[in-house]
Order: structure tokens, then C-alpha cells, then sequence
């Protein structure tokens, strides 16, 4: 039986399709990122969350990194509208939450609020600067906050991958199915290089299972596309993992690149999957050079673990070494930078679109493969 806890005690389930649609006299477009937040909300990923914050839980999130419950929370979970919008909308009135038009869910408005997103972005990015994507992402949205309990009426359309999305509920079953205690959880947004599969496996030297989770939410336009890297996951599973160790799904939510915060949100997310441990690497969530390498990891000491109810497994800097013969890292690894098989996310992309092959140290041959052929493809379409 697995023994991981849903955040707050209990997965939340607001999925109701009997609702049917176009029931209320109002509608509220959601963009991707509220899409997929709308459907984790319901889904109980987010659980305790009932639906999009409200004024007291935003701040005190914003704040101190915890619902205004005192529960541990590191990202606003919030729904946006421009001031017209807010205008013709009243607290206490139900909407039709929409995407392109489709009605796929509903919300009881309890507040309309506005915010100060310099301090939102200070204080959850450590950054105001627009060349941030999540900061850009949060100047871009409308500045009035709509909170309140939501359900899901429809399921967002998976034209990708359809197999993979399963709710924390199936996850859970999956889990103990497999007869997993203990399960740790790998969050990634790139394809699984040869330090992935080395902190990987070694946390799975300790532990029943390997939840590989990668998020398919929006990401920023130079990381590479998730149908690409589901298909360089299931290659390198085939060929590298024992198939009763390692169990597969997506994660639907966007990259917020919140570095340090993100961290906690991701793993707190992934508790609710029924992960007992998640794994923290070098520079967890971050992007250019925001946040400092370990400040991923720093961040946990925060919280009590049993607040958050998830054991974080860290890992320092991992690469192949030639001397060493084997991969290693910082921690394990006694020589210099020259010995160390390390290449930038930049240049592998380059070699890839490039159609150059990165070192086998580096990355697994059949990785590679799928890689190059998916980028080209990208690079003749685009
Ligand atoms: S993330 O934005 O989803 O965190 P990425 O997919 O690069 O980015 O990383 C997935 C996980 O692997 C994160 O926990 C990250 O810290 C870790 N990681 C990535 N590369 C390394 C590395 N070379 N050494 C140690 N940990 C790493």
C-alpha cells in the first residue's frame, strides 16, 4: 500500500460531466496556462485546492509561501481578466469557464481582486525583469484576479499522447498495483540525458519506483516540443529500465520557471500523485542564471518535512567522467572540469538541429536518434 498522503489529507474531485455546458449567462476564456490549471485543480493535482485563489490565500502564498490554512503552498494557482471583463462580472455569480469557446468547466466567483504583480514577481520569481518567461507570462496576463471553487464539465482534448494523462487517483492505483511502498518523482520539461538516468537510477536504488513525470504544459518557445520527448522517454525506457521499476505519465501544467518555489510546488504536486520522494537536481525549475544552482534545494528547509509530507531527494551536478570512467557528480567526482562530459541545453540543441550527434556520454544513442529526427522536422516546418 502506498502511504503517501494527498496535501491537506484528502484528493479533491470536482470533475462533474453531468453538468452539461453553456449553463450560466456569463463566460470566462481561460488561456493555456488556466486550461491546464483548471483541469489539475479538478482533478485533485492540486488538491487542496478547490479551485482558483482567492484574495487571502493568494497573498499569504505570495507572502509566505503557505495558504492562508497555514498549509504549505509556493505558486499562485490564479484565474485572470482584463478590467472590462471584471467590470460586467459579480461576485457570487456563476460562470461558464471557456477555452477558444468550448465551455469546459464552471466557477462560483467569490472575489474579484487586483493585485501588485511587481510584488507577485519579486517575490515568487526573485526577479521583476521581463526577459524572465514566467515574469513576462504574469505582465502579460490581465491585472483582475478571479477566485472561487470550480468543476470540470469537459475534459480538455489530448490530440497527443492521449494514453498518458491519468488523474492522481489512477496514478495512486497504478501504484499499488505495481506493489510500490515507495515511489520517487522525477519532474523534467527536457529529454532524459545520461544525468537524468544517473540521479534517476540512483534514487531508485532506495526506493520501489521511478515515476517519471514530465510536464507538457506550455513551455518556452526554445525548450523542446513534448511530443518529441515522449517519444525520446518511451525509447529510452524500452531500452534502459527495468519495465516493473519506472511508470510513465504527463504532468499537464505549464513551466512557471520559479526556480526555488517551483521546486516546492512541483513536488507537493507530485505527492498528490502518490510520490513519497522527489527528486531535486541542479537548478531545479530554473532558467539563464535567476536563481543560484542548489537555491532549489536550500528552499526546502523552509518547511518542516512533515508539512510537506514528501521526502526530497537532492542531487548535485551530475555528467559523465572520463577519468572516473562512469558517471559521477560534484559530490562523487575528484576531477577537473576538462575531464567532465558537460554540454549546455543550448548546445545540444544546436548539435541537434544540426543533425550532430551529442557524445553517448552525454546522451543515450537512441535519445539521440529521435531527438535529431524530431528537431529537424521542427526546424524544415518552421
Ligand atoms: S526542470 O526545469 O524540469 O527542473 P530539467 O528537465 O532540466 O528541468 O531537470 C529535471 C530534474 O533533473 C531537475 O530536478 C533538475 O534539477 C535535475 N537535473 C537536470 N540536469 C542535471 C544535472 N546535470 N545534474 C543534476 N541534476 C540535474
Amino acid at each position: 500500500m502506498v502511504i503517501s498522503v494527498p496535501h491537506g489529507g484528502k484528493l479533491v474531485n470536482r470533475i462533474n460531466p453531468a453538468l452539461g455546458n453553456d449553463l450560466f449567462l456569463n463566460d470566462v476564456e481561460l488561456d493555456n496556462v488556466e486550461l491546464s490549471d483548471l483541469e489539475l485543480l479538478a482533478n485533485g493535482g492540486y488538491s487542496p485546492l478547490k479551485g482558483f485563489m482567492g484574495k487571502a490565500d493568494y497573498d499569504s502564498v505570495v507572502q509566505n509561501m503557505r495558504l492562508s490554512s497555514g498549509l504549505p503552498w509556493s505558486i499562485p494557482i490564479t484565474l485572470q481578466v482584463d478590467k472590462q471583463k471584471a467590470m460586467e462580472l459579480k461576485e457570487g455569480e456563476t460562470v461558464n469557464l471557456t477555452h477558444n469557446g468550448t465551455v469546459y468547466g464552471c466557477m462560483e466567483i467569490e472575489e474579484i481582486y487586483a493585485s501588485d504583480k511587481r510584488f507577485e514577481a519579486e517575490m515568487v520569481y526573485k526577479t521583476t525583469e521581463m526577459a524572465h518567461p514566467g515574469v513576462n507570462k504574469l505582465f502579460n496576463r490581465p491585472d483582475f484576479y478571479l477566485g472561487g471553487p470550480i468543476t470540470l464539465i469537459k475534459r480538455p482534448e489530448k490530440d497527443k499522447f492521449e494514453t498518458f494523462y491519468l488523474d492522481p487517483i489512477e496514478t495512486r492505483a497504478k501504484f499499488k498495483e505495481l506493489g510500490w511502498k515507495t515511489v520517487v518523482g522525477f519532474q523534467t520539461r527536457n529529454p532524459v540525458h545520461r544525468a537524468h538516468e544517473y540521479i534517476q537510477k540512483t534514487a531508485l536504488e532506495n526506493v520501489d519506483g521511478l515515476f517519471l513525470n514530465p510536464l507538457v504544459g506550455e513551455t518556452k518557445a526554445d525548450d523542446i516540443p513534448s511530443d518529441i520527448r515522449m517519444k525520446s522517454y518511451q525509447v529510452l525506457l524500452e531500452h534502459y529500465y527495468p519495465k516493473d521499476r519506472v511508470f510513465l505519465s504527463v504532468f499537464p501544467a505549464a513551466m512557471r520557471y520559479a526556480g526555488p518555489r517551483e521546486a516546492i510546488f512541483h513536488a507537493i504536486v507530485r505527492k498528490n500523485f502518490g510520490c513519497t520522494h522527489f527528486i531535486v537536481g541542479r537548478d531545479h525549475a530554473g532558467v539563464g542564471d535567476y536563481y543560484g544552482t542548489y537555491d532549489s534545494q536550500k528552499i526546502f528547509s523552509s518547511f518542516k518535512e512533515e508539512e510537506l509530507g514528501i521526502t526530497p531527494l537532492f542531487f548535485e551536478h551530475s555528467f559523465y567522467c572520463r577519468k572516473c570512467e562512469n558517471m559521477a557528480s560534484e559530490k562523487t567526482c575528484p576531477h577537473n572540469l576538462e575531464d567532465r562530459v558537460i554540454l549546455s541545453g543550448t548546445k545540444v540543441r544546436e548539435l541537434l538541429k544540426n543533425g550532430k550527434q551529442p557524445p553517448k556520454e552525454f546522451s543515450r544513442p537512441e535519445v539521440v536518434a529521435i531527438l535529431i529526427q524530431g528537431m529537424q522536422e521542427l526546424y524544415i516546418k518552421s
